[in-house]
């Protein structure tokens, strides 16, 4: 292959129009989906009730509530577990935010933990000492698909009379010890947002075994209004949202359910061949899967180590140089959460009700000083996804990607990193802290 780099005019490695829209719409889809529009009920109706006993059965709940989002699901998950002002709940340091907006919906407090250098999923081991009178519940996220370590997490939330929600928004499909994710905790939220491996556009999942929690959950769904079916009788009961699904969007999701678990095993079978392929790159870490899950292959989570590649300068900019040489090579490379949860204006600046609020009227003071966390740092700095490796992308198209990865690292040395993260199209940060190894 010609190693000239696409950033200086070389040939992609990856040639434009290889790599395929992941999930595309079948016939099936299409029939289901205007069977729904050319019926007369497009908010609730027969495809949200047949979705919910379909995504039940299929992950192996009793109960699943559709919605219109995985952050509603969160958000009603805080609920089910009876969260409310006053509580402080545990949450990884690095997530999407709505794995701690959840938590100040419910007028609580969000506590951050660090990740586990491994997988970028809470450290079980640090989760103790954030534990205090106030701690009600604990969020595990199954990030990138991957499965946070349950049994030890578990183990501390009998031991502390703690509650555990699953933020499975990424992870259908993903096996903790051979148990899928959504099953493990006291309940649990899927996202069907766009580009997720179950996807329907928008919408969301809450699933749990408890019928209590499911009825503490349903009353935030539509304005508070939680009478029983037959009632006629509109009552506002407590504080709700507008959290119901609709029907175009539950056809879709019902129409694509019986591929999902061919998806994943694509995506899988496409993660082997980017394993197989990259072992042994100088600066490259690829992802490991945990011996105890099988990972449903949403993102492939790679790292740049500035220290195996003799860069001195701030992480984030190596890593930024590196995204722009794979994309012009064609490799679908992103960045997609640049900053850990505390540093996020909402948090640091206690930025949710106004006026301090929830915070001010927290009766202990929680910090949010972004060094208590140094892997989720050091990982927001140094990671790239791998995307968009979906179905009906074959293994040689995975080859080609690998070839580009590779490309690029090997001309590491020869690239003026500072100047090309600067030339990225991306706001850029130096660290307040300079390379340096997690303790991995
Ligand atoms: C880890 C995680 N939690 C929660 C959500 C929220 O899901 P939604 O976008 O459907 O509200 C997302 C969405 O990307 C997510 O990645």
């Amino acid at each position: 292959m010609n190693n000239c780099l696409a950033i200086d005019g070389g040939e992609p490695a990856v040639p434009r129009g290889t790599i395929m829209p992941g999930h595309p719409a079948t016939a099936i889809d299409e029939e289901l989906v205007l069977r729904s529009l050319r019926s007369t009920s497009h908010a609730w109706g027969e495809n949200c009730e047949s979705l919910q006993r379909e995504w039940a059965a299929w992950n192996g709940n009793t109960h699943c509530i559709a919605v219109n989002s995985g952050t509603a699901a969160l958000h009603m998950c805080l609920a089910a577990c009876g969260v409310g002002a006053g509580d402080e709940v545990i949450t990884p340091a690095y997530s999407w935010t709505s794995s701690a907006s959840c938590v100040l919906h419910q007028n609580a407090i969000p506590v951050f933990v660090d990740v586990d250098p491994r997988t970028a999923n809470i450290d079980p081991l640090k989760i103790e000492a954030a534990i205090t009178p106030r701690t009600r519940a604990l969020i595990a996220v199954h990030l990138h698909g991957v499965p946070a370590d349950m049994d030890p997490i578990l183990k501390i939330a009998a031991r502390r009379n703690l509650l555990v929600i699953e933020d499975a928004c990424q992870a259908h499909g993903a096996l903790y010890r051979g148990r899928k994710v959504g099953t493990l905790g006291h309940c649990a939220g899927f996202s069907l947002n766009q580009n997720k491996m179950f996807s329907a556009g928008e919408g969301g999942l809450f699933v749990s075994d408890d019928f209590g929690r499911v009825e503490r959950a349903r009353s935030l769904v539509l304005f508070g209004d939680f009478r029983k079916p037959l009632d006629d009788d509109y009552h506002w009961y407590g504080m709700g949202w507008q959290y119901r699904y609709n029907e175009l969007c539950a056809a879709y999701a019902r129409a694509q359910l019986p591929r999902l678990d061919s998806y994943i095993d694509r995506a899988r079978a496409l993660f082997a061949v980017l394993r197989d392929e990259l072992t042994e790159v100088p600066g490259l870490r690829i992802p490991v899967e945990p011996e105890y899950s099988r990972e449903n292959g949403y993102n492939f989570v790679c790292h740049v180590e500035p220290c195996e590649v003799g860069y001195q300068g701030p992480a984030n900019f190596l890593r930024e140089a590196v995204v722009r040489a794979l994309q012009a090579e064609g490799v679908p490379a992103s960045v997609w959460q640049r900053r850990i949860l505390p540093e996020f204006a909402a948090i640091a600046a206690r930025n949710a009700y106004g006026k301090g609020s929830p915070w001010k009227e927290h009766h202990s003071p929680v910090r949010y000083d972004p060094a208590q966390f140094p892997n989720a740092l050091y990982h927001s700095a140094t990671y790239f996804i791998i995307g968009d490796l979906r179905m009906p992308n074959t293994e040689d198209t995975a080859r080609l990607i690998a070839a580009g990865i590779k490309k690029v690292f090997a001309e590491l040395p020869r690239i003026d990193i500072d100047a090309l993260a600067k030339d990225a199209d991306v706001s850029l940060y130096e660290r307040g802290w300079r390379t340096h190894s997690a303790d991995h």
